[in-house]
């Protein structure tokens, strides 16, 4: 009563009955053919396409041989279609691909040589976009955005002690970001890669020589307003004093 999981090609016969499950996974925006059991056009009786996707009812294409009738059941979604007549190819068709397309799709042939199932998995990828930028002056941020699944985050000159979240959107779709900050002055240069099931990106950036705190600066600044500060003071009590002098004198 087990069904396999992701056997590819040879198919698991019992008497009659014929089951393939396969995880198959698709670039959003291609389009996208999932192939019923081989079977001859002369014996098929009945072909179902059985369409389960989240937050929707399950939905059925039908085609009967005997009457030559198609039928379809909760099915809203026009990019699933039949990819010809269905008496000719029982094949589905699904495209552009959407997010909303992540689901089970499985093809239910019966003819006379008995029954044949298979299942797929549709996995939507969506690939993500890859942006790094310096948040500080040897600081530097990159971000995979909106990807599905998420991206792997890695650097070079290697690091792991990198702080990266996760950010999940209702979609589906993850971005992830990467921060990271390089003291040694060595490094001059560092390259962000976003690996991704759709292909890998790789960016690069040139750090700042400056300091990674903001401290130096800011006791630079210090000084010169404590000098400032302390010159304007001994020049007023000089004015004051010459001031009381001249009142003084004036009397
Ligand atoms: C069609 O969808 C409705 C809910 O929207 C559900 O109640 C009904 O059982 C579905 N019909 C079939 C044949 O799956
Ligand atoms: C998914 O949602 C995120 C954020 O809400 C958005 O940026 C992204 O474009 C969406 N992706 C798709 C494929 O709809
Ligand atoms: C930076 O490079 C110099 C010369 O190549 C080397 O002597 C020094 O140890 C390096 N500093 C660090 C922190 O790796
Ligand atoms: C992408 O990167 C991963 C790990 O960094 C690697 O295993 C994979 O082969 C790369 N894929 C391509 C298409 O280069
Ligand atoms: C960043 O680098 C610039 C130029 O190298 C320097 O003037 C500035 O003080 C640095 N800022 C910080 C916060 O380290």
């Amino acid at each position: 009563s087990s069904l396999p999981r992701s056997s590819f090609i040879i198919p698991l016969c019992y008497v009659y009955v014929c089951l393939v499950n396969t995880s198959v996974s698709v670039v959003m925006d291609t389009m996208a053919v999932l192939r019923c059991p081989h079977t001859s056009p002369l014996t098929r009786i009945s072909t179902t396409w059985e369409i389960i996707l989240r937050d929707k009812p399950s939905c059925k294409k039908a085609y009967r041989s005997d009457t030559d009738e198609t039928r379809e059941i909760n099915c809203t979604d026009d990019r699933i279609t039949w990819v010809s007549r269905p008496e000719e190819n029982p094949d589905l068709q699904i495209g552009p691909v959407a997010i909303s397309h992540d689901g089970y799709y499985r093809c239910t042939i019966t003819s006379h040589d008995g029954t044949f199932w298979h299942e797929y998995h549709l996995q939507v990828l969506v690939p993500p976009e890859v942006t790094l930028f310096l948040s500080r002056n040897r600081t530097a941020v990159c971000k995979a955005i909106a990807g599905k699944p998420a991206a792997h985050i890695s650097w070079t000159p290697e690091r792991d002690d990198c702080d990266t979240v996760e950010i999940y959107s209702a979609n589906g779709t993850v971005t992830v970001q990467s921060t990271c900050a390089w003291e040694d002055p060595n490094v001059t240069t560092v390259t962000c890669s976003a690996s991704h099931l759709t292909g890998n990106k790789s960016l690069w950036i040139k750090l700042n020589p400056g300091l990674g705190t903001s401290r130096f600066p800011s006791l630079t600044f210090l000084i010169i307003l404590y000098v400032k500060l302390s010159l304007s003071v001994i020049i007023l009590v000089i004015v004051g004093f010459v001031f009381f002098q001249r009142i003084n004198d004036s009397r």
